[in-house]
């Protein structure tokens, strides 16, 4: 038996299904977003413009933003120094997760490193808190909370993607006594649509059930204080644990939850993936919470993030390519192919200049490989222009290509 043959098949097999990922080296240029320097495996560079960050609204140079992490840093120095039990907690931390708390109206907020680990960790965590706990999750929910809801040995029903008809089969099937949370998202992240969050609660308040909403690709864009769908539907106060991350609209890193005190307190006491892990940099957190604060006022910079994507989507149905559009800011083109999807994405980058980069499989499910393109208020018209033409040119250069690579 050779360890070195088993590492060569696993990588082999991706190779040979086309999903091989290969990390595209960029320098972002502060104050010049969403322009980029790439730099080639060969050490050659050439300018870029970045379409698919999550960065969805260009904090990451937000003026507000620099200041409060270069003044933290300046104040406290870099690391945090420990975990939130032992020294790793500051000033920092308590004001970023009462800004959270606030923004959902919610009686409190939990910090994480990541909305990964935010997802994973209160889902992991949960039937700890309340025994034999049945978690319903919606069948597209992002990796995090199929991670977190997978490890925690508690029971599990998965719901057919935003069937609520089924989500109710499935709570009708089981004991009304059993304590039940219903996992989904507000914006799914791949595809764009939104969870039926209003449905959703109101099979929970029938069936006695928690909910628990991933609005990570929502905070900060929906809702007049960038609160997310649930803060723009006025459903908030019906959902109990909120999730969200810092790292995207927001421009920053981290993840939260939103929820009571009690649900806080009791997460903050079980879940090792909060104990067990040093806490993020105060500078991290001053930088969040600037934007975070900022954003709740900034309701222009929303509007201009959605009038940017309702033009890039116009403009692309216009060159007929298959684009799904469910209303909200995320931009897919369907590709259906892992092979194309990654020949494209090659093409814009090597030819155009424009990264953009492929969505195969595990990320979506086989057959429904895309090219997701991220507008932002930092995309002008120059950009825009530049994106539609590269998209025209070489829709129709590819579907050559992918003639020839079919006969
Ligand atoms: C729906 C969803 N939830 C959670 C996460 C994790 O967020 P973070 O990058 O903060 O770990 C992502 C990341 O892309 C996501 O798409």
């Amino acid at each position: 038996m050779s360890y070195e043959t088993d590492i060569d098949a696993a990588i082999q097999k991706l190779h040979d299904e086309g999903r091989y990922r290969t990390f595209i080296d960029i320098a972002r240029e502060r104050g010049n977003f969403p322009h980029a320097t790439w730099t080639r495996p060969d050490g050659t560079e050439r300018p870029v413009t970045v379409w698919c960050g999550n960065d969805y609204l260009g904090m990451g140079q937000h003026p507000v933003v620099l200041e409060a992490m270069h003044a933290a840093l300046d104040a406290v120095g870099a690391g945090s120094g420990g975990t939130r039990n032992i020294s790793g907690t500051t000033v920092y931390h308590k004001v970023l997760e009462s800004e959270l708390a606030d923004l959902h109206g919610k009686e409190a907020a939990l910090l994480f490193t990541s909305a990964y680990i935010a997802n994973d960790a209160t889902l992991s965590t949960l039937p700890k808190i309340f025994p034999g706990l049945i978690i319903y999750s919606d069948a597209l929910n992002h990796a995090s909370m199929i991670e977190g809801v997978r490890r925690n040995g508690g029971a599990k029903r998965v719901f057919r993607h935003n069937d609520v008809a089924h989500l109710r089969e499935l709570l009708e099937a089981d004991d009304p006594s059993v304590p039940k949370l219903i996992a989904f998202e507000s914006v799914y992240s791949m595809d764009g649509d939104f969870g039926p969050i209003a449905e959703i609660c109101d099979l929970a308040d029938e069936f006695n059930a928690l909910t628990y909403i991933d609005e990570v690709h929502a905070v900060g864009m929906y809702g007049p204080r960038g609160g997310g769908v649930t803060e723009r539907d006025g459903l908030a106060g019906r959902i109990d644990i909120i999730n969200g991350t810092l790292a995207k609209a927001y421009g920053v890193m981290g993840g939260y939850i939103a929820a009571s005190e009690k649900m806080c307190d009791a997460v903050r006491s079980y879940a090792p993936g909060f104990i067990f892990t040093t806490s993020l940099t105060p500078s991290t957190a001053a930088g969040a919470a600037a934007s975070v604060r900022h954003l709740k006022h900034d309701q222009a910079l929303r509007d201009a993030h959605q009038t940017q994507a309702r033009i890039l989507k116009t403009r692309l149905k216009g060159l007929g390519l298959p684009l799904i559009d469910h209303g909200s800011h995320i931009v897919p083109v369907h590709v259906g192919n892992p092979v194309h999807c990654k020949m494209m994405s090659d093409m814009l980058l090597e030819d155009h200049g424009i990264y953009v980069q492929p969505i195969n499989f595990p990320t979506v499910p086989r057959g429904t490989e895309r090219l997701r393109f991220t507008p932002s208020p930092v995309h002008g018209p120059r950009e825009m222009d530049a994106l539609v033409n590269a998209m025209d040119t070489l829709w129709a250069q590819c579907a050559l290509n992918r003639a020839d690579l079919s006969a």
